[in-house]
Order: C-alpha cells, then sequence, then structure tokens
C-alpha cells in the first residue's frame, strides 16, 4: 500500500481554471486522467481547447518529437495569432534549426562548468540570508527566503546593481503571474489585455523591462565587465551576434522564467521538509544525500506543471487523433507523480534512485537551460540553512498561486526554533 503524503484534491477539477489550483493540485484529477483517459480532450472558455497528456511516457513522446509537436506557435495555453506569436517569441518558442542556433549562442553562459564557478558566490549570500533571518521566530519562508536568493544570484550573474533586483523580480512576477491579482493588476482573464497582446504575457510591465535590458546592454558595450550580459554580447559560435530584440527578449526570459520557479521549488520543499522532519534530521548529518534529495524536491514540487506544443501534422497519441493545428498540453506534474514510472510517487524519497523527473523538461532540445543552476541554488540553500534549524513548523497554512500554469506557494508562514 503506497504511503500518501499529500493532498491529492478533488478527481473532477477542471483544469482550465486558474482558480482549481488555489486550492492545491488536483492529483487525483491527474491519477484519473491517466487510469482512465490519458490523452484527454478539454473544451476552454477562452481558447480552441487542448489535449491533455498526463502519463509519463506520452510526455515523453510529445517533448521529444520536435518534427511532430512543435513550440514555435506558443508554449503556454493562451491562444496567439502569427502577429503575436511573432513579436512575442523568445528561444522557447522556437523549433530547429532557429532554436539551435540560438540555444548554442547562449547555452555557453549555462553550462555545469560556467554555473559549478558560481558556488562559491551562491554560498556567500545563502550564508549572508541565513545570518539576517536567523533568530527571527516567525516569518514568511517564501518570501524572506525562497524569493531572496534566486532574486540576489540572478543580480549578480547579470552584474546589475543589487538595488535593482526587487524591482526586477517584482515586474518577472508580474509577468509569469499574470493570473494572479497579488502580483499584477493586468490579469489576463479578468481584465481586457488586448492593448498588450503583443508584449511578453500581455502586460505593459514588459516594456519597463525591456527599457531597462536595452540600458543595461548599452552599458556594456560602452563598458564590458565580467558578468553574463557582457557575454550575451560578445560573438558567438559562427562569429554571429545575438540581435537588439533577441538580447531583450532573453533579459526578459531570465527574469521572468529564471526567478519565481526556483522560488517555489524551494518553497515546496521546505514544506516537505515541515512534514518529514525525520528527512530534515538526515540531510543535517549527512549532507552528502543533499544531490539526490534535490532530485527529488524537484520532482515533488514540479513547479512548472505543464508545456504546450503544437502538433503541426496529424497524429495519433495514447489512441486518440490529433489534427495538425490542435494544441498539446504537457502535464509535467501528472508525469511526475505516474505510479509506472515512479514507486510510491506520493511518498517524498530523499534516496529515489534513478529519478528521472521531467521538472526541466527530458529528453528535448528546450531541456531547461537554468537546470544546473536551480539545482545548485536549492543544494547551497538547504546546506546553509538546516544546520541552524532545531525546529520549524507551519505558523499558518500556506497560501497558492492562482495559476494552472505555475505551482507555487506564495507564502510559507512558519514559526523557526533556531539553533
Ligand atoms: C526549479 C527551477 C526551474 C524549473 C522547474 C524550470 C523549468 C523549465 C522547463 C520545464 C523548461 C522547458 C520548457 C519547454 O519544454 O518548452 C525550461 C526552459 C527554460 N528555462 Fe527553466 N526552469 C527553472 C529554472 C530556470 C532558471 C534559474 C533559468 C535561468 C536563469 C531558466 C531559464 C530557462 C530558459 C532560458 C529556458 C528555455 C530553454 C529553451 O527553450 O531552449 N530556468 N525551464
Amino acid at each position: 500500500m503506497a504511503r500518501i503524503e499529500v493532498e491529492l484534491g478533488d478527481d473532477h477539477a477542471d483544469l482550465t481554471s486558474h482558480d482549481t489550483f488555489v486550492n492545491g493540485v488536483p492529483y487525483a484529477t491527474l491519477d484519473r486522467l491517466r487510469r482512465e483517459d490519458p490523452v484527454s480532450w478539454w473544451d476552454e472558455e477562452d481558447g480552441r481547447g487542448f489535449w491533455s497528456v498526463t502519463r509519463y511516457d506520452d510526455v515523453l513522446t510529445v517533448s521529444r518529437n520536435t518534427d511532430v509537436f512543435s513550440s514555435a506557435q506558443g508554449i503556454r495555453l493562451e491562444d496567439m495569432d502569427e502577429e503575436e506569436t511573432n513579436a512575442r517569441r523568445t528561444l522557447m518558442e522556437m523549433d530547429a534549426p532557429e532554436h539551435t542556433r540560438y540555444r548554442r549562442m547562449v547555452s555557453r553562459a549555462f553550462s555545469r562548468r560556467e554555473v559549478m564557478a558560481y558556488e562559491a558566490a551562491i554560498r556567500a549570500l545563502a550564508t549572508q540570508l541565513v545570518s539576517e533571518v536567523r533568530g527571527t521566530p516567525t516569518l514568511d519562508f517564501t518570501k524572506m527566503v525562497s524569493r531572496q536568493l534566486p532574486m540576489r544570484m540572478l543580480g549578480q550573474m547579470l552584474g546589475l546593481p543589487n538595488d535593482d533586483s526587487e524591482w526586477l523580480v517584482t515586474r518577472g512576477d508580474a509577468l509569469i503571474a499574470n493570473t494572479d491579482d497579488d502580483f499584477t493588476e493586468y490579469v489576463v482573464d479578468k481584465v481586457n489585455t488586448d492593448d498588450y497582446r503583443l508584449l511578453p504575457f500581455r502586460s505593459p510591465i514588459a516594456l519597463e523591462l525591456m527599457d531597462y535590458a536595452n540600458k543595461a546592454f548599452a552599458e556594456r558595450r560602452a563598458n564590458p565587465k565580467e558578468d553574463l550580459l557582457t557575454l550575451l554580447l560578445s560573438p558567438m559560435v559562427d562569429g554571429e551576434f545575438l540581435t537588439e530584440a533577441e538580447l531583450a527578449n532573453f533579459f526578459t526570459l531570465m527574469v521572468a522564467a529564471g526567478n519565481d520557479t526556483t522560488r517555489y521549488s524551494m518553497s515546496a520543499a521546505m514544506k516537505a521538509l515541515i512534514e518529514r522532519p525525520e528527512v530534515r534530521q538526515r540531510l543535517v548529518e549527512d549532507p552528502s544525500l543533499m544531490p539526490v534529495a534535490v532530485d527529488e524536491m524537484l520532482r515533488w514540487g514540479s513547479v512548472t506543471m505543464n508545456f504546450r506544443r503544437t502538433a503541426i501534422q496529424d497524429t495519433e497519441l495514447g489512441g486518440k487523433s490529433i489534427k495538425a493545428g490542435d494544441k498539446v498540453l504537457m502535464w509535467f506534474v501528472s508525469a511526475n507523480y505516474d505510479a509506472d514510472q515512479f514507486d510510491e510517487p506520493y511518498f517524498f524519497n530523499m534516496e529515489r534512485t534513478p529519478n528521472n523527473h521531467v521538472t526541466f523538461g527530458l529528453h528535448s532540445p528546450h531541456l531547461c537551460l537554468g537546470a544546473h543552476l536551480a539545482r545548485l541554488e536549492l543544494r547551497v540553500l538547504f546546506e546553509e540553512l538546516l544546520p541552524f534549524v532545531n525546529d520549524i513548523e507551519f505558523a499558518a497554512p500556506p497560501t497558492r498561486l492562482r495559476s494552472n500554469f505555475i505551482s507555487g506557494l506564495k507564502t510559507l508562514p512558519v514559526n523557526i526554533d533556531w539553533k
């Protein structure tokens, strides 16, 4: 009998509704779909409908088969016309060969080797962060800890003034959390955002970020530094340069996609460690277990719950006929809890090996560029934090982001008994 450790929720939840996810991930619905209708059709109130792919094997089929399932028409559920898609395109919304060329240009900065060079800087930031909060008996872990480390690290990597990080990340949040009115007034399914349809996330806030990016790149052109922005300006493979628009879009993507994802993974992990004090204890006693535990934290959190593709030829999947032009949604959070792939998926197994989770995408040319960085930040945070925690408990129930795309604990109020 599997040891259930999470609230499984409603088994007939509406996956198209952002409100559904405020109450938790509807694991029971995803379980039922994997069992009964693994490739299921969903109508949308404000879209053309989509296929939900819920089994691990089928998610991998979609993710690796880029000749059939394209990213170029959008990777979130939102329907965009051609003009919108072209104006808002980042490397995420490209297929080969365009994607291959662009990715080769930026990937160097995110290689394991480049990223490991940041370990000392991340550790210094984590130590400082722990010293700032140590002694505070009650705090919002998301706000005071999880939000801080990725934000400060991004600022350092990009070589930006410390004081700008908060401004940047608040804007990044307004974009990626464009379905939650705690983060933006331009909530896409509540207010009319037609005026901004050509901007990333249909938000005028994207303009502020792009403007900031243009200025920062202009400064680096005049005064090159040892930072990621300068690296992005240098000629890449084949002597090519990124264009102005590519630079600004990539900057916006990093601020929007590289922050809240790591933040919410940290909070999901902390919640699991509050619920399982013995795991916390073992990690303190034997930090060599941390790298394997981090992958379980990533599977457990499954922060980017889904990504979309569009079929560009008729095909069949899970016995269903998919037509060219259909939207196909890969439910990563469902694949990560598929019992055919993960033994006792609802058990947080800190020693799970192998752990071929799809949290960063798997066998896909779009595999997360920030994967090494996110893993490193999670590991270093818990290595630096846990030895100072005697005990930790919930101070109030956590609250969740209103989004059917990002699974995030907006707040995680905790009481900590510090060492
Ligand atoms: C735990 C944290 C993170 C998670 C769960 C995550 C998840 C993902 C996933 C699933 C994809 C693939 C999207 C697709 O298949 O269409 C992706 C792509 C990407 N991620 Fe992350 N990400 C995280 C952190 C980061 C960080 C820290 C950065 C950068 C600073 C980053 C930058 C990117 C970029 C640029 C891409 C696009 C890659 C491409 O299209 O070739 N991510 N991410």
